[in-house]
């Protein structure tokens, strides 16, 4: 279990804003040495300097961590500088409203590339090399509350946080088959929270660029864009999860719901689940 933090290295995707920044701040206040990744790189570099001031051992990396070879260059820079990395954070992620038959496929491959292929090219990367240093490790993969329940209108971010959740869940197993005990696994499955998520259109890599197309000028676009901001910013503050978030990877807790109240919900699925009964809104 991942314990002592001080001297430690993080490597943090996502790290410009919201969570990943928050979780950045808590690590370098623990005395862990900061790998930052980030597509945004204006303000990964304010969240650097910012950090770099207070005394932390800063790495800034601008790039896309929904791209392989990003990642790999990310892990390989982090590894040269730190030569070690003894917490993961998977926090890149965006989110994008609309039902399967009007959302264009190519937002369901955007999100699926940044929210679960960059924990997929990450760990692919790092759980070796925890492997390798046989010291206490620890991954943490941000998925969501919608990783473990459904609403109506989120479908590829459903989707996304759904196989996040399933990717951590499988690799928990795949680790403790594999005799890998010094590599800790967490899910964090928060409900909304003030982030900056809402503007993820900012994220958008030139892959997936499309403005003409008419979708983001329909009412399900418009509507769903106003809903998810009104959700975001009348969710819960940042500074209530990050220590609960911490003391969870220090007790190598496994799911990490920081909000209460989701219970009656949660055992509501899994009877829907045995009854066969489907979903209604
Ligand atoms: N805010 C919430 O209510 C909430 C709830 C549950 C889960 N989450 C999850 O938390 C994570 C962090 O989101 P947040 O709420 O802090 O939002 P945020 O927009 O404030 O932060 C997300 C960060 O990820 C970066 N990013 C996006 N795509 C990227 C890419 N392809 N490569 C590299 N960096 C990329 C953005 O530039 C941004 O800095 C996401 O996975 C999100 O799904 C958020």
């Amino acid at each position: 279990m991942l314990k002592k933090f001080k001297g430690k290295t993080a490597f943090i995707t996502g790290a410009a804003s919201g969570f990943g920044k928050a979780f950045a701040t808590e690590a370098s206040h623990r005395g862990m040495n900061l790998a930052l990744v980030d597509i945004d790189g204006k303000r990964l570099k304010e969240v650097a300097e910012s950090l770099s001031n207070t005394g932390a051992e800063v790495l800034a990396i601008t790039g896309d961590v929904s791209l392989q070879n990003v990642v790999d260059d990310a892990v390989k820079t982090a590894m040269t500088k730190f030569g070690q990395i003894d917490l993961l954070i998977n926090d890149a992620g965006i989110v994008i409203e609309g039902n399967v038959w009007e959302l264009p496929p190519h937002d369901m491959q955007w999100i699926l590339d940044a929210n679960v292929m960059s924990q997929v090219y990450t760990m692919h990367d790092v759980i070796p090399i925890m492997q390798k240093q046989g010291t206490p490790a620890h991954i943490l993969n941000v998925a969501s509350m919608a990783g473990l329940l459904t609403i109506p209108g989120m479908p590829a971010y459903h989707t996304s946080k759904f196989a996040a959740v399933g990717l951590s869940e499988s690799t928990a197993l795949d680790l403790e088959t594999a005799g890998i005990d010094n590599v800790g696994m967490s899910v964090f499955t928060p409900g909304f929270v003030q982030t900056d998520l809402y503007h993820s259109q900012n994220h958008r890599p030139e892959r997936f660029q499309d403005p003409d197309n008419p979708y983001y000028q329909s009412n399900t676009y418009k509507d769903g864009e106003k809903w998810m901001k009104k959700c975001i910013e009348t969710g819960h503050t940042i500074a209530s999860v990050v220590k609960p978030v911490f003391d969870a990877i220090e007790n190598d807790t496994f799911y990490i719901l920081t909000d209460s109240g989701y219970e009656g919900e949660l055992n509501a699925r899994a009877q829907r689940i045995l009854d066969g009964t489907r979903p209604s809104v």
